[in-house]
């Protein structure tokens, strides 16, 4: 069978969402809107996998979540047509991935390196929801039979792990599944990673080497969503670069992180290529290159800011964006859910 392509992706919401977060996620939410059904959800169940000090207690966990979903429709992600929702919602998330905890192997889990480097020296103390997160990932698409899934990097692994959880429950259950009318046997689909475009994986500003991230001490490392004209612009003036001017050729920026990371960021946002930046400002200073940089980061962020700003000062109207797409997400929760339990052999009430 073939299976209705559909879009799935989720963002957590743990406070400071950043122009690698932008670019390397939510763009591609947007595009994708033009060609698919698509469901982008705020994924809160995984926001509360590391300590409650590093995600924030309640209060922020729910401002946050507030925050995302208004990123996601200040940046052109338009819930009417599509769907937006918090993951919490909908019980089938938990439901899910129950069922495929029992099909994953702990020595897949095991090779998880975002689980390896969140943990860090004291394994021991990382919660459970920490170690299964990729389980709930796949569940998340699952949930949804999602066919693509935009996203940086960085998530490529956790997509591999989706895959052969996919294919593992269709190989044990596969005999269930074709007396439940799937004659391929296929219930799940594989879902495909879809990393595109210039910046798959932004760096720090302050060292071209570690990737931009929510959780880096320095706030000068990344530029959040909600910086304002004058913190973007000193932001870029201090981000680290290095003596030479910039090079004319893309293979001039191989050995030179930072430089690599800000003509990707440059050509992103600008929506050209890297050697169409470089024939730009090729063979000139960093100097006239950041003031180039800083304005086009400002043209495209300071719309979506504002319009963030104006959203969150509305707490009821967000929320009942996220009700709305919840009720629409269930919809389609419940009949997956209704299905594999038929398929476990789960008795249900009719
Ligand atoms: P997270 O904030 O960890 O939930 O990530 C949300 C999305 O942003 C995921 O698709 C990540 O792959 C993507 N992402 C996070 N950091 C970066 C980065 N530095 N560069 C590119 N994409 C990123
Ligand atoms: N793990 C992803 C991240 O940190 C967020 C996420 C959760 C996700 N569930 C997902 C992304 C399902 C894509 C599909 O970026």
């Amino acid at each position: 069978m073939a299976f209705v392509e559909r879009v799935f992706s989720g963002v957590q919401p743990t406070g400071n969402l950043h122009l690698g977060n932008y670019l390397g996620a939510i763009v591609n939410f947007v595009k994708m809107q033009e060609t698919h059904n698509c469901i982008y959800c705020v994924v809160d169940m995984h926001a509360i996998t590391m300590g409650i000090d590093v995600w924030g207690g309640p209060a922020e966990l729910a401002r946050n979540t507030r925050e995302v979903t208004a990123a996601f429709i200040a940046s052109g992600i338009d819930p009417n047509k599509h769907i937006v929702f918090n993951q919490s919602q909908i019980a089938g998330h938990a439901e899910l991935t129950w069922i495929f905890n029992c099909v994953a192997r702990i020595g897949w889990l095991n090779r998880m390196t975002q689980f390896k480097e969140k943990a860090g020296k004291d394994r021991e103390n990382a919660s459970v929801g920490l170690y299964d997160y990729p389980v709930l990932m796949a569940a998340d698409i699952l949930l949804y039979r999602a066919t693509h899934v935009p996203v940086g990097e960085d998530q490529k692994q956790h997509l591999e792990l989706s895959r052969d959880i996919a294919q593992k429950f269709n190989n044990d259950f596969s005999d269930s599944i074709r007396g439940h009318g799937f004659a391929d046997g296929l219930f799940f689909p594989q879902p495909e990673p879809l990393i595109t475009g210039p910046a798959t994986r932004v760096m720090s500003l302050r060292d071209g080497t570690k990737k931009m991230s929510k959780s880096d001490a320095s706030d000068n490392s990344r530029i959040n969503l909600t910086d304002d004209a004058d913190t973007i612009a000193q932001k870029i003036r201090k981000a680290k670069t290095d003596p030479e001017p910039l090079p004319s050729e893309e293979k001039g920026l191989e050995p030179r992180p930072e430089a690599d990371n800000l003509v990707g960021i440059y050509a992103a946002l600008a929506g050209i290529s890297k050697q169409e930046v470089l024939t730009q400002f090729g063979g000139g200073q960093f100097s006239s290159f950041k003031n180039a940089l800083v304005e086009v980061c400002v043209a495209k962020l300071a719309p979506i800011a504002s319009e963030m700003k104006r959203l969150v000062a509305d707490p009821g109207h967000v929320d009942a964006i996220l009700a709305d797409g919840a009720s629409r997400a269930r919809d389609l929760a419940d009949e997956t859910m209704r299905m594999t339990k038929d398929i476990v052999g789960f008795i249900r009430s009719h």
